[in-house]
């Protein structure tokens, strides 16, 4: 399947942003952790949220979606093995391992595998999972984890790693004792997990900020949750709205955590009135280039906001200096940007956007989720019409991304090339 968009409509209009990817993954992993039932409301129809339901399914749980609403049965488990297939769908599954563990008392999978953002290693989730007590062996691509009981520590993590984070909160949930986690991700997901943990009758402090402690809990009640918005997703919507030259309401988002996108666009000239939960953006004629945009763990500007912000650039009147500081191969977009007409060049960590290019409709490829996302806003603001294949990286993290775009009054249509 490919997109084909015809560009040069400027987005206006409303629309909701949906739940978070990277909130509900980690959430769908900790079901694992209650022998019984579990609820969770605005759940988005991803194809990594399948992923994961795959997973939750071949470990023996008995799940059900209806609409946003997904009902997780984790009971009885089966296994506590995930196999190579299922590990190959999604590549975040690894933060499976401390939920099976805490649960099973033993786990395995395979390595993620490669990956579109470079080398992704999990050394600072198997060193901690080994600190709280697992005997992890690895060969071949296969991890294998022994922990018939799991005992808290204290964890320092020396780079603050999302899944790292989420990883070590689910196997303490079941050491005993009191786990603290220094150097913890700050990200909101993080917060969402421990939300969700706590619904559960898990006790979690901290989150939010760098030191998180996760209390043992043997007991666990059925929780009942709502999966927060995906800030990603609301960046990218209004980054289309500027970069088109509309103006749109962006609803069911949380202001505070687009604060770094939200900046730039003011700064570049357009006018955002940012209300509770919900943010109005008028884009203005000329835009001002971005100043340097340095992806920082979170409260700093979020690497999967670069690439959208990138073919904003390619819109702005002068030079935008981008530096990527958290993956060490996030440029593949960029050959892409280009075929459609950006003037990018890359060296190392960073990248120099002279604009403002003149796109052009072309065909290109979807690289990576986040970078399929900057194609798909650069097609609208080309002349012509262009077609973008490989989708399915976008289906990874955007609900039907044309149907959205659609709202907004987009020229965008999903069909076999
Ligand atoms: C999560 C997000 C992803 C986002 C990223 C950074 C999910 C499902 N994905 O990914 O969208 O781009 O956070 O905000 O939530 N690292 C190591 N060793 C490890 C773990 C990580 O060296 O054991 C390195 C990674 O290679 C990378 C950096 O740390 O360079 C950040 O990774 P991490 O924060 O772990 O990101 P993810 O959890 O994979």
């Amino acid at each position: 399947m490919s997109l084909f968009i015809s560009g040069g409509t400027p987005l206006c209009g409303e629309i909701a942003v949906h739940g978070a990817k990277n909130s509900v993954l980690p959430v769908l992993a900790a079901t694992i952790l209650h022998p019984g039932i579990s609820v969770i409301e605005n759940c988005p129809d991803l194809s990594d949220v399948h992923s994961a339901i795959s997973i939750l399914r071949h470990l023996g749980c008995r799940v059900q979606r209806e609409g946003t609403r997904v009902t997780v049965d984790a009971t009885e488990l089966c296994c506590c093995n995930i196999p190579d297939s299922l590990m190959r769908e999604m590549r975040s599954s690894v933060i499976f391992l401390g939920a099976i563990l805490a649960r099973a008392g033993c786990a395995e999978m395979y390595f993620p595998g490669g990956c579109e953002l470079g080398n992704r290693p999990i050394d600072l989730h198997l060193s901690a999972l080994r600190e709280l007590g697992a005997v992890i062996e690895e060969e071949g691509g296969r991890i294998c984890c022994n922990a018939p009981s799991l005992v808290a520590r204290e964890i320092n993590l020396c780079f603050p790693s999302v899944g790292a984070t989420e990883n070590i909160m689910l196997a303490a949930s079941r050491a005993a004792g009191v786990t603290r986690i220094r150097n913890a991700a700050r990200e909101p997901e993080i917060e969402d997990l421990a939300r969700f943990l706590r619904s559960m009758g898990i006790s979690v402090h901290g989150a939010g900020g760098s030191v998180i402690e996760v209390e043992c809990s043997q007991k666990t009640k059925d929780p009942m949750f709502s999966v927060m918005p995906d800030r990603i997703v609301a960046a990218t919507y209004l980054i289309g709205v500027a970069m088109t030259g509309g103006e749109a309401l962006v609803t069911k988002l949380v202001p505070e955590q687009i604060a770094p996108i939200t900046s730039l666009l003011r700064e570049s000239g357009c006018n955002v009135t940012v209300e509770k939960d919900r943010i109005f953006l008028k884009a203005t004629k000329t835009l001002r280039p971005c100043q340097t945009v340095r992806t920082m763990p979170y409260p700093g500007f979020p690497t999967d906001a670069q690439a959208p912000m990138m073919a904003y650039a390619t819109q702005c009147d002068g030079t935008s200096i981008f530096v990527e500081n958290i993956f060490d191969n996030r440029y593949r977009h960029v050959c892409e940007l280009i075929r459609l007409g950006a003037n990018i060049k890359v060296e190392g960590r960073v990248a120099v956007v002279e604009g403002k290019n003149e796109l052009h409709g072309a065909r290109v490829s979807a690289t990576d989720l986040r970078g399929g996302a900057a194609l798909v806003l650069a097609a609208l603001c080309a002349e012509g019409e262009s077609r973008i294949d490989e989708v399915c990286h976008i289906d990874r993290g955007y609900e039907s991304i044309e149907s959205n775009f659609s709202k907004l009054g987009a020229k965008i249509v999903r069909r076999e090339g």
